[in-house]
Protein backbone atom coordinates (compact mmCIF):
# COMPACT_ATOMS: atom_id res chain seq x y z
CA UNK A 1 0.00 0.00 0.00
CA UNK A 2 1.44 3.73 -1.16
CA UNK A 3 0.98 6.13 1.87
CA UNK A 4 -0.92 9.62 0.72
CA UNK A 5 2.62 11.37 2.06
CA UNK A 6 4.60 9.26 -0.73
CA UNK A 7 2.58 9.59 -2.98
CA UNK A 8 2.26 13.63 -2.61
CA UNK A 9 5.63 13.70 -1.81
CA UNK A 10 6.19 12.40 -5.86
CA UNK A 11 3.40 12.53 -7.78
CA UNK A 12 5.01 12.70 -10.87
CA UNK A 13 6.61 9.62 -10.79
CA UNK A 14 3.71 7.61 -10.11
CA UNK A 15 1.62 9.60 -13.29
CA UNK A 16 0.25 7.31 -15.06
CA UNK A 17 0.77 3.84 -12.92
CA UNK A 18 -1.94 1.74 -10.85
CA UNK A 19 -1.33 2.27 -7.03
CA UNK A 20 -3.24 0.94 -4.25
CA UNK A 21 -4.15 3.54 -1.34
CA UNK A 22 -6.01 3.23 2.06
CA UNK A 23 -7.42 5.87 4.28
CA UNK A 24 -10.69 7.04 5.90
CA UNK A 25 -13.47 8.72 3.62
CA UNK A 26 -14.03 12.54 4.12
CA UNK A 27 -15.95 13.32 2.04
CA UNK A 28 -17.91 11.61 -1.03
CA UNK A 29 -20.32 12.79 -3.61
CA UNK A 30 -22.02 11.02 -7.07
CA UNK A 31 -24.03 11.90 -9.87
CA UNK A 32 -25.06 9.80 -12.05
CA UNK A 33 -22.44 7.15 -13.39
CA UNK A 34 -19.75 9.57 -11.98
CA UNK A 35 -18.54 10.13 -8.02
CA UNK A 36 -15.53 11.65 -5.98
CA UNK A 37 -14.30 10.84 -2.67
CA UNK A 38 -12.22 12.92 -0.35
CA UNK A 39 -9.65 10.49 1.02
CA UNK A 40 -7.30 10.89 3.91
CA UNK A 41 -4.79 8.44 5.95
CA UNK A 42 -3.37 10.53 8.21
CA UNK A 43 0.45 10.24 6.87
CA UNK A 44 -0.40 14.08 5.06
CA UNK A 45 -2.34 16.77 5.74
CA UNK A 46 -3.54 16.95 2.12
CA UNK A 47 -6.49 14.86 1.09
CA UNK A 48 -6.42 12.66 -1.93
CA UNK A 49 -9.53 13.08 -4.61
CA UNK A 50 -10.98 9.35 -6.06
CA UNK A 51 -12.44 9.13 -8.76
CA UNK A 52 -15.10 6.57 -9.62
CA UNK A 53 -16.96 5.40 -12.45
CA UNK A 54 -19.86 3.59 -13.11
CA UNK A 55 -18.07 1.71 -16.00
CA UNK A 56 -14.67 1.47 -14.19
CA UNK A 57 -15.85 -0.43 -11.02
CA UNK A 58 -18.12 -3.54 -10.77
CA UNK A 59 -19.83 -2.30 -7.17
CA UNK A 60 -20.89 1.43 -8.16
CA UNK A 61 -23.93 1.74 -6.36
CA UNK A 62 -22.32 0.01 -2.98
CA UNK A 63 -19.89 2.93 -3.03
CA UNK A 64 -22.10 5.40 -3.91
CA UNK A 65 -23.61 4.40 -0.15
CA UNK A 66 -20.70 4.60 1.62
CA UNK A 67 -20.79 6.96 4.83
CA UNK A 68 -18.43 9.73 5.80
CA UNK A 69 -15.67 8.00 8.24
CA UNK A 70 -15.61 4.73 6.31
CA UNK A 71 -12.21 3.19 5.96
CA UNK A 72 -11.72 2.04 2.35
CA UNK A 73 -8.65 0.46 0.26
CA UNK A 74 -8.94 1.82 -3.20
CA UNK A 75 -6.95 1.03 -6.33
CA UNK A 76 -6.44 2.86 -9.25
CA UNK A 77 -4.56 4.80 -11.51
CA UNK A 78 -2.69 8.45 -10.92
CA UNK A 79 -3.93 11.29 -13.12
CA UNK A 80 -2.11 14.41 -13.61
CA UNK A 81 -4.77 17.31 -13.70
CA UNK A 82 -2.58 20.22 -13.86
CA UNK A 83 -5.57 22.56 -14.83
CA UNK A 84 -7.25 21.44 -11.83
CA UNK A 85 -7.29 22.91 -8.08
CA UNK A 86 -4.93 19.86 -6.86
CA UNK A 87 -2.49 18.60 -9.34
CA UNK A 88 -3.05 14.84 -9.39
CA UNK A 89 -6.19 12.03 -8.77
CA UNK A 90 -6.98 8.64 -8.51
CA UNK A 91 -9.20 7.37 -10.81
CA UNK A 92 -10.35 3.94 -9.01
CA UNK A 93 -10.58 0.58 -10.72
CA UNK A 94 -11.43 -0.95 -7.53
CA UNK A 95 -13.36 0.36 -4.56
CA UNK A 96 -13.07 -1.84 -1.14
CA UNK A 97 -14.72 -0.96 1.99
CA UNK A 98 -12.78 -1.99 4.82
CA UNK A 99 -14.89 -0.77 7.61
CA UNK A 100 -17.90 0.81 7.41
CA UNK A 101 -19.33 3.99 9.22
CA UNK A 102 -22.64 4.61 10.23
CA UNK A 103 -24.63 7.92 8.96
CA UNK A 104 -24.30 8.79 12.40
CA UNK A 105 -20.84 9.68 11.87
CA UNK A 106 -20.23 12.92 14.16
CA UNK A 107 -17.50 14.23 12.03
CA UNK A 108 -19.90 15.93 8.88
CA UNK A 109 -18.33 17.92 6.01
CA UNK A 110 -19.32 21.84 7.93
CA UNK A 111 -17.14 23.47 10.45
CA UNK A 112 -17.48 22.13 13.74
CA UNK A 113 -16.92 24.29 16.62
CA UNK A 114 -13.94 23.71 18.96
CA UNK A 115 -16.12 23.27 21.82
CA UNK A 116 -17.90 20.41 20.07
CA UNK A 117 -14.88 18.50 18.98
CA UNK A 118 -13.40 18.69 22.36
CA UNK A 119 -16.67 16.33 23.95
CA UNK A 120 -15.53 13.57 21.31
CA UNK A 121 -11.49 13.64 21.71
CA UNK A 122 -11.76 10.12 20.23
CA UNK A 123 -12.69 11.09 16.57
CA UNK A 124 -11.34 14.92 16.46
CA UNK A 125 -7.57 13.57 15.34
CA UNK A 126 -9.84 13.18 12.18
CA UNK A 127 -10.37 16.70 11.53
CA UNK A 128 -8.20 19.25 9.39
CA UNK A 129 -7.72 21.28 12.45
CA UNK A 130 -6.29 18.30 15.05
CA UNK A 131 -4.61 16.72 11.90
CA UNK A 132 -2.72 19.51 11.62
CA UNK A 133 -2.19 20.22 15.28
CA UNK A 134 -1.14 17.02 16.37
CA UNK A 135 1.15 16.43 13.33
CA UNK A 136 2.87 20.22 14.49
CA UNK A 137 2.61 18.81 18.34
CA UNK A 138 4.70 15.50 16.64
CA UNK A 139 7.29 17.28 14.50
CA UNK A 140 7.54 19.93 17.43
CA UNK A 141 8.87 17.20 19.81
CA UNK A 142 11.03 15.31 16.91
CA UNK A 143 12.93 19.04 16.66
CA UNK A 144 13.02 19.63 20.29
CA UNK A 145 14.87 16.25 20.68
CA UNK A 146 16.80 17.13 17.85
CA UNK A 147 18.11 20.28 18.70
CA UNK A 148 19.49 19.04 22.20
CA UNK A 149 20.94 15.81 20.85
CA UNK A 150 22.83 17.80 18.24
CA UNK A 151 24.54 19.54 20.78
CA UNK A 152 25.63 16.94 22.83
CA UNK A 153 22.16 16.67 25.66
CA UNK A 154 21.97 13.12 27.32
CA UNK A 155 18.40 12.62 27.46
CA UNK A 156 17.78 11.93 31.01
CA UNK A 157 14.68 10.17 32.32
CA UNK A 158 13.23 11.53 35.72
CA UNK A 159 10.94 9.58 37.62
CA UNK A 160 6.96 10.63 37.51
CA UNK A 161 6.20 8.66 40.89
CA UNK A 162 8.02 10.84 43.14
CA UNK A 163 8.04 11.93 47.15
CA UNK A 164 10.25 16.09 46.82
CA UNK A 165 7.78 18.61 45.71
CA UNK A 166 10.34 20.48 43.47
CA UNK A 167 8.26 23.43 43.22
CA UNK A 168 7.31 23.76 46.60
CA UNK A 169 3.81 24.71 46.00
CA UNK A 170 1.86 21.65 47.38
CA UNK A 171 -0.57 21.38 43.55
CA UNK A 172 0.39 17.87 43.78
CA UNK A 173 -1.44 14.60 43.11
CA UNK A 174 -0.87 11.97 45.21
CA UNK A 175 -0.29 8.43 44.68
CA UNK A 176 -1.37 6.18 47.00
CA UNK A 177 -2.82 2.15 47.47
CA UNK A 178 -4.60 3.34 50.79
CA UNK A 179 -8.12 3.02 50.62
CA UNK A 180 -9.42 6.78 50.79
CA UNK A 181 -12.76 6.33 52.36
CA UNK A 182 -11.17 4.38 55.60
CA UNK A 183 -7.08 4.45 55.46
CA UNK A 184 -5.42 2.53 57.78
CA UNK A 185 -4.43 4.89 61.43
CA UNK A 186 -1.73 5.36 63.49
CA UNK A 187 -2.98 5.03 67.56
CA UNK A 188 -2.35 8.94 67.49
CA UNK A 189 -5.11 8.91 64.68
CA UNK A 190 -3.10 9.86 61.62
CA UNK A 191 -2.66 8.20 58.36
CA UNK A 192 -0.64 5.35 58.54
CA UNK A 193 1.78 5.65 55.86
CA UNK A 194 4.05 3.37 56.62
CA UNK A 195 1.42 0.66 55.64
CA UNK A 196 1.40 2.61 51.94
CA UNK A 197 3.40 1.19 49.12
CA UNK A 198 6.20 3.75 49.22
CA UNK A 199 6.10 3.69 53.20
CA UNK A 200 5.82 7.02 53.25
CA UNK A 201 3.34 9.65 50.87
CA UNK A 202 4.23 9.73 47.12
CA UNK A 203 3.12 12.35 44.35
CA UNK A 204 3.57 12.71 40.72
CA UNK A 205 6.33 14.96 39.74
CA UNK A 206 5.46 18.27 39.28
CA UNK A 207 9.25 18.98 37.66
CA UNK A 208 12.11 16.71 37.17
CA UNK A 209 14.65 19.60 37.60
CA UNK A 210 15.65 18.30 40.77
CA UNK A 211 16.85 14.81 39.03
CA UNK A 212 17.96 16.53 36.18
CA UNK A 213 20.46 18.58 38.23
CA UNK A 214 21.90 15.34 39.92
CA UNK A 215 22.46 13.96 36.00
CA UNK A 216 23.65 17.47 35.01
CA UNK A 217 26.28 16.42 37.68
CA UNK A 218 27.55 13.65 35.97
CA UNK A 219 26.67 14.11 32.36
CA UNK A 220 27.12 18.43 32.00
CA UNK A 221 24.49 18.99 30.06
CA UNK A 222 21.26 17.28 30.07
CA UNK A 223 17.29 17.94 29.29
CA UNK A 224 13.96 16.01 30.08
CA UNK A 225 11.11 15.48 28.48
CA UNK A 226 8.19 13.79 30.05
CA UNK A 227 4.75 14.06 31.37
CA UNK A 228 4.35 16.42 34.58
CA UNK A 229 1.38 16.94 36.66
CA UNK A 230 -0.12 19.91 39.03
CA UNK A 231 -3.25 19.82 40.83
CA UNK A 232 -4.01 23.49 40.36
CA UNK A 233 -7.47 24.71 40.41
CA UNK A 234 -6.68 27.30 37.83
CA UNK A 235 -8.78 27.06 35.25
CA UNK A 236 -7.80 29.08 31.90
CA UNK A 237 -6.49 28.02 28.22
CA UNK A 238 -3.22 27.75 29.46
CA UNK A 239 -3.34 25.51 32.22
CA UNK A 240 -3.48 21.67 32.78
CA UNK A 241 -3.21 19.19 35.24
CA UNK A 242 -1.19 16.95 32.94
CA UNK A 243 1.08 18.56 30.29
CA UNK A 244 4.75 18.17 29.15
CA UNK A 245 7.49 19.91 29.92
CA UNK A 246 10.65 20.08 28.42
CA UNK A 247 13.51 20.60 31.25
CA UNK A 248 17.18 21.20 30.29
CA UNK A 249 19.95 21.77 33.26
CA UNK A 250 23.52 22.37 32.73
CA UNK A 251 27.01 22.40 34.78
CA UNK A 252 29.27 24.84 34.78
CA UNK A 253 26.47 27.25 33.17
CA UNK A 254 24.85 30.55 34.40
CA UNK A 255 22.10 32.25 33.88
CA UNK A 256 23.54 34.20 30.45
CA UNK A 257 24.41 30.85 28.75
CA UNK A 258 20.43 30.12 30.28
CA UNK A 259 18.72 32.55 27.94
CA UNK A 260 21.23 31.72 25.31
CA UNK A 261 20.24 28.50 24.99
CA UNK A 262 16.41 29.40 25.10
CA UNK A 263 17.12 31.84 22.15
CA UNK A 264 18.49 29.01 20.69
CA UNK A 265 16.46 26.16 21.13
CA UNK A 266 12.98 28.64 20.30
CA UNK A 267 14.68 29.85 16.68
CA UNK A 268 15.74 26.10 15.53
CA UNK A 269 12.54 24.52 16.45
CA UNK A 270 10.19 27.07 14.92
CA UNK A 271 12.82 26.81 11.83
CA UNK A 272 12.13 23.67 11.56
CA UNK A 273 8.75 23.24 11.66
CA UNK A 274 8.12 25.72 9.14
CA UNK A 275 10.31 24.46 7.00
CA UNK A 276 8.92 20.36 7.85
CA UNK A 277 4.47 21.45 7.82
CA UNK A 278 4.63 24.28 5.51
CA UNK A 279 0.82 23.02 4.68
CA UNK A 280 -0.16 22.75 8.33
CA UNK A 281 1.17 26.03 8.95
CA UNK A 282 -0.33 27.62 6.28
CA UNK A 283 -3.78 25.89 7.22
CA UNK A 284 -3.31 27.68 11.01
CA UNK A 285 -2.14 31.25 9.13
CA UNK A 286 -5.38 31.17 7.25
CA UNK A 287 -7.94 30.05 9.70
CA UNK A 288 -6.31 30.49 13.21
CA UNK A 289 -4.01 33.87 12.85
CA UNK A 290 -3.40 35.47 10.25
CA UNK A 291 0.06 37.12 11.43
CA UNK A 292 1.20 33.49 12.12
CA UNK A 293 4.02 32.59 9.55
CA UNK A 294 4.75 36.13 9.49
CA UNK A 295 5.15 36.38 13.24
CA UNK A 296 7.43 33.25 13.90
CA UNK A 297 9.99 34.41 10.70
CA UNK A 298 10.39 37.54 12.19
CA UNK A 299 10.81 35.81 15.62
CA UNK A 300 13.70 33.76 13.94
CA UNK A 301 15.46 36.56 12.60
CA UNK A 302 15.94 38.58 15.59
CA UNK A 303 17.16 38.75 19.35
CA UNK A 304 14.72 38.58 22.12
CA UNK A 305 14.17 41.47 24.44
CA UNK A 306 15.64 41.23 27.90
CA UNK A 307 14.39 43.39 31.26
CA UNK A 308 14.55 42.79 34.72
CA UNK A 309 12.03 42.17 36.57
CA UNK A 310 12.40 45.49 38.29
CA UNK A 311 12.52 47.71 34.95
CA UNK A 312 9.32 45.53 34.24
CA UNK A 313 7.49 46.34 37.07
CA UNK A 314 8.38 50.36 35.95
CA UNK A 315 7.63 49.72 32.84
CA UNK A 316 3.76 48.52 33.44
CA UNK A 317 3.10 51.13 36.37
CA UNK A 318 3.06 53.79 33.76
CA UNK A 319 0.28 51.91 32.65
CA UNK A 320 -1.56 50.85 35.22
CA UNK A 321 -5.41 51.86 34.22
CA UNK A 322 -4.79 48.79 31.32
CA UNK A 323 -5.00 45.95 34.06
CA UNK A 324 -7.30 44.61 36.68
CA UNK A 325 -4.38 43.06 38.93
CA UNK A 326 -2.69 46.03 40.47
CA UNK A 327 0.83 46.21 39.50
CA UNK A 328 4.23 47.00 42.27
CA UNK A 329 7.16 45.19 43.24
CA UNK A 330 7.02 42.36 44.91
CA UNK A 331 3.61 41.30 42.85
CA UNK A 332 3.74 38.28 41.29
CA UNK A 333 3.25 39.01 37.50
CA UNK A 334 -0.09 38.07 35.81
CA UNK A 335 -1.07 37.14 32.81
CA UNK A 336 -2.15 40.52 31.77
CA UNK A 337 0.94 41.63 32.64
CA UNK A 338 2.98 39.63 30.79
CA UNK A 339 1.51 39.56 27.83
CA UNK A 340 1.51 43.58 27.58
CA UNK A 341 4.94 43.53 28.37
CA UNK A 342 5.64 40.98 25.51
CA UNK A 343 2.45 42.17 23.08
CA UNK A 344 2.57 46.04 23.32
CA UNK A 345 5.73 47.11 25.12
CA UNK A 346 8.61 45.01 23.22
CA UNK A 347 6.18 43.16 20.25
CA UNK A 348 8.38 40.28 20.50
CA UNK A 349 9.32 37.80 22.90
CA UNK A 350 11.00 38.77 25.80
CA UNK A 351 12.86 37.11 29.03
CA UNK A 352 12.30 39.10 32.00
CA UNK A 353 14.97 38.11 35.04
CA UNK A 354 16.13 39.01 38.82
CA UNK A 355 12.81 38.30 40.00
CA UNK A 356 12.02 38.79 44.17
CA UNK A 357 12.81 35.49 45.74
CA UNK A 358 9.64 35.58 47.79
CA UNK A 359 7.87 35.06 44.63
CA UNK A 360 10.05 32.36 43.32
CA UNK A 361 10.94 28.84 44.19
CA UNK A 362 13.34 27.94 47.18
CA UNK A 363 16.48 26.31 44.47
CA UNK A 364 16.78 29.85 42.53
CA UNK A 365 20.18 31.51 43.22
CA UNK A 366 19.85 34.81 45.55
CA UNK A 367 21.58 37.66 43.45
CA UNK A 368 24.17 39.84 45.55
CA UNK A 369 21.16 42.41 46.74
CA UNK A 370 19.82 39.68 48.49
CA UNK A 371 16.66 40.45 47.29
CA UNK A 372 16.16 38.77 43.82
CA UNK A 373 17.04 35.97 42.35
CA UNK A 374 18.54 34.78 39.18
CA UNK A 375 15.19 33.52 37.33
CA UNK A 376 14.52 34.43 34.11
CA UNK A 377 10.95 33.54 32.14
CA UNK A 378 10.26 33.87 28.55
CA UNK A 379 7.11 35.81 27.63
CA UNK A 380 5.70 35.74 24.17
CA UNK A 381 2.84 37.11 22.45
CA UNK A 382 -0.45 35.59 22.87
CA UNK A 383 0.39 33.54 25.53
CA UNK A 384 2.92 35.09 28.09
CA UNK A 385 4.89 32.95 30.16
CA UNK A 386 6.44 30.17 28.25
CA UNK A 387 9.10 29.37 30.07
CA UNK A 388 10.45 29.29 33.50
CA UNK A 389 14.09 28.70 34.48
CA UNK A 390 16.82 29.64 36.62
CA UNK A 391 20.42 29.74 38.15
CA UNK A 392 20.68 26.95 40.87
CA UNK A 393 21.43 27.89 44.47
CA UNK A 394 25.05 25.84 44.21
CA UNK A 395 26.03 27.29 47.79
CA UNK A 396 25.20 24.94 50.61
CA UNK A 397 24.53 26.97 53.28
CA UNK A 398 22.52 30.11 51.06
CA UNK A 399 20.61 26.64 49.88
CA UNK A 400 20.18 25.62 53.71
CA UNK A 401 18.83 29.18 54.59
CA UNK A 402 16.26 29.25 51.58
CA UNK A 403 14.95 26.36 52.60
CA UNK A 404 14.68 27.80 55.74
CA UNK A 405 13.34 30.70 54.10
CA UNK A 406 9.82 28.91 52.47
CA UNK A 407 9.27 26.91 55.52
CA UNK A 408 11.09 24.07 53.79
CA UNK A 409 12.11 20.65 55.93
CA UNK A 410 15.88 20.01 55.04
CA UNK A 411 14.88 16.55 55.75
CA UNK A 412 13.05 16.57 52.07
CA UNK A 413 15.76 17.42 50.30
CA UNK A 414 18.65 15.56 52.20
CA UNK A 415 20.04 14.34 48.56
CA UNK A 416 19.74 17.98 46.83
CA UNK A 417 21.75 19.27 49.54
CA UNK A 418 24.55 16.64 49.24
CA UNK A 419 24.43 17.43 45.59
CA UNK A 420 26.13 20.33 46.69
CA UNK A 421 28.66 18.95 49.19
CA UNK A 422 29.92 16.25 46.67
CA UNK A 423 31.91 18.67 43.20
CA UNK A 424 28.79 21.19 43.10
CA UNK A 425 28.92 23.70 40.62
CA UNK A 426 27.46 26.67 39.11
CA UNK A 427 24.68 25.53 37.02
CA UNK A 428 21.50 26.42 35.19
CA UNK A 429 18.53 25.04 33.38
CA UNK A 430 14.53 26.11 32.64
CA UNK A 431 11.47 24.70 32.05
CA UNK A 432 9.80 24.81 29.00
CA UNK A 433 6.17 24.07 28.55
CA UNK A 434 5.46 21.88 25.74
CA UNK A 435 1.84 22.57 25.12
CA UNK A 436 2.43 26.57 25.73
CA UNK A 437 5.30 26.37 22.40
CA UNK A 438 2.50 24.05 20.84
CA UNK A 439 0.00 26.84 20.91
CA UNK A 440 2.25 29.58 20.12
CA UNK A 441 3.38 27.97 16.49
CA UNK A 442 -0.15 27.00 15.75
CA UNK A 443 -1.99 29.74 16.72
CA UNK A 444 -4.44 27.73 18.62
CA UNK A 445 -5.30 29.31 21.86
CA UNK A 446 -6.71 26.98 24.39
CA UNK A 447 -4.29 23.94 26.03
CA UNK A 448 -7.16 21.64 25.64
CA UNK A 449 -6.59 21.94 21.73
CA UNK A 450 -3.07 20.73 21.86
CA UNK A 451 -3.58 18.25 23.98
CA UNK A 452 -5.00 15.19 22.15
CA UNK A 453 -6.95 13.82 25.54
CA UNK A 454 -6.56 17.04 27.61
CA UNK A 455 -6.70 16.74 31.32
CA UNK A 456 -8.30 19.70 33.05
CA UNK A 457 -10.00 19.86 36.11
CA UNK A 458 -13.31 18.09 36.08
CA UNK A 459 -12.05 16.32 32.63
CA UNK A 460 -10.57 12.90 32.51
CA UNK A 461 -12.62 10.61 30.27
CA UNK A 462 -11.02 8.18 27.41
O1 LIG B 1 7.66 27.89 35.73
P1 LIG B 1 7.54 26.43 36.09
O2 LIG B 1 6.66 26.07 37.20
O3 LIG B 1 9.03 25.94 36.33
C1 LIG B 1 9.42 24.71 36.77
O4 LIG B 1 8.70 23.77 36.96
C2 LIG B 1 10.93 24.59 36.88
N1 LIG B 1 11.23 23.44 37.74
C3 LIG B 1 11.52 24.46 35.50
C4 LIG B 1 13.01 24.32 35.51
O5 LIG B 1 13.70 25.29 35.79
N2 LIG B 1 13.53 23.16 35.21
O6 LIG B 1 7.06 25.63 34.80
C5 LIG B 1 7.80 25.70 33.58
C6 LIG B 1 6.87 25.93 32.41
C7 LIG B 1 6.07 27.22 32.49
O7 LIG B 1 6.81 28.30 32.00
C8 LIG B 1 4.87 26.90 31.62
O8 LIG B 1 5.21 27.09 30.25
C9 LIG B 1 4.69 25.42 31.84
O9 LIG B 1 5.89 24.90 32.37
N3 LIG B 1 3.59 25.14 32.79
C10 LIG B 1 2.38 24.67 32.45
N4 LIG B 1 1.88 24.35 31.24
C11 LIG B 1 0.61 23.88 31.21
N5 LIG B 1 -0.16 23.70 32.29
C12 LIG B 1 0.31 24.01 33.53
N6 LIG B 1 -0.47 23.80 34.61
C13 LIG B 1 1.63 24.52 33.64
N7 LIG B 1 2.41 24.91 34.67
C14 LIG B 1 3.59 25.28 34.13
MG1 LIG C 1 6.94 29.71 36.15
Amino acid sequence: RLELAALYRDFTVYAAKEVTVCGWVKTIRDSKALGFIELNDGSTFKNLQVVFEESKINNFKEVTKFNVGSAVIVTGTVVLTPEAKQPYEIHAAQITLEGASTPDYPLQKKRHSLEFLRSISYLRPRTNTFNAVFRVRSVTAYAIHKFFNERGFVYAHTPLITASDCEGAGEMFRVTTLDPVNPPLTEDGRVDFSQDFFGKPANLTVSGQLEAECMAMAFGNVYTFGPTFRAEKSNTTRHAAEFWMVEPEMAFADLDDDMRIVQEMMKYVIRYVLDTCPDEMAFFNQFYDKELIARLESLVEADFAHVTYTEAIELLEQHKDQFEYPVFWGCDLQTEHERYLTEQIFKKPVFVTDYPREIKAFYMRLNDDQKTVAAMDLLVPGIGEIVGGSQREERLDVLLKSLEYFKLDPKDYSWYLDLRKYGGTKHCGFGLGFERLVMYMTGVSNIRDVLPFPRTTGSAEY
